[in-house]
């Protein structure tokens, strides 16, 4: 973790009440039901892509080179059919290269935002990545997802292309990167 602490998290301490930890098989039920609950948010959702979300979990938890990183409560409740998660990031490493990783997914739990999850989660998968040998990560959003566009901004990434009407009429699709610096990564 990055040492952000109780001031910027108003629901959490830190270091007391998250783990960050990567996804196993068994978590797919609780992955799958959360990319559901912010399925929506997305243009166009997730379950309105080929294979929808089941495919889209499926493949991520079966591929040696991707898989998710979850914020998640330390005690979850066991009723909870979320177990627990937070905020979500997708990854697929040696897209286009044996350097670069591409996210595939990042969600926040609605109820959690603007708490400093999301900065955390990320700045997590990027020390992870560069102690892998991966130091370009890309990812996209589109025209409308302002928060996502300032989220990743504010932690670096800039539009390297953008793709006119992809999504739809004036839907656009912009394509973000970022070189990692170990410097700038949490825990350096
Ligand atoms: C984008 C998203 C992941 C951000 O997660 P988060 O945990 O709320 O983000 P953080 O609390 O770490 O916010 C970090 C920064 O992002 C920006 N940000 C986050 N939410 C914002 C909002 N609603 N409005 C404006 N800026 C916002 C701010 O710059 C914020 O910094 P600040 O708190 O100093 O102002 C979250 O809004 C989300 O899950 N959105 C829906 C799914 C989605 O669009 N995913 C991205 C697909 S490309």
């Amino acid at each position: 973790m990055n040492g952000k602490s109780v001031d910027i998290l108003t629901h959490f301490n830190v270091e007391k009440d998250i783990i960050i930890r990567e996804a196993a098989k068994e978590d797919f039920n609780a992955v799958f039901r959360f990319i559901e609950l912010v399925d929506s948010e997305f243009c166009p959702p997730l379950s309105q892509r080929g294979g929808g979300i089941y495919e889209r979990v499926r493949n991520t938890l079966a591929t040696p080179d991707a898989n998710y990183l979850i914020v998640q409560t330390k005690n979850p409740d066991p009723s909870d059919k979320i177990y627990g998660f937070l905020a979500i990031v997708g990854c697929t490493r040696g897209w286009h290269g044996k350097d670069r990783a591409y996210i595939n997914f990042f969600a926040t739990h609605p109820a959690y935002r603007k708490a400093g999850l999301g900065e955390i989660l990320l700045a997590e998968l990027e020390r992870k990545l560069l102690e892998k040998g991966i130091d370009k990560l890309y990812l996209c959003t589109w025209t409308g997802n302002k928060k996502a566009m300032r989220f990743y901004e504010k932690l670096g990434y800039s539009i390297y292309s953008v793709i006119l009407n992809d999504r739809g009429r004036n839907i656009n699709t912009f394509n973000y990167r970022k070189k990692i610096e170990p410097a700038k990564s949490a825990k350096q």
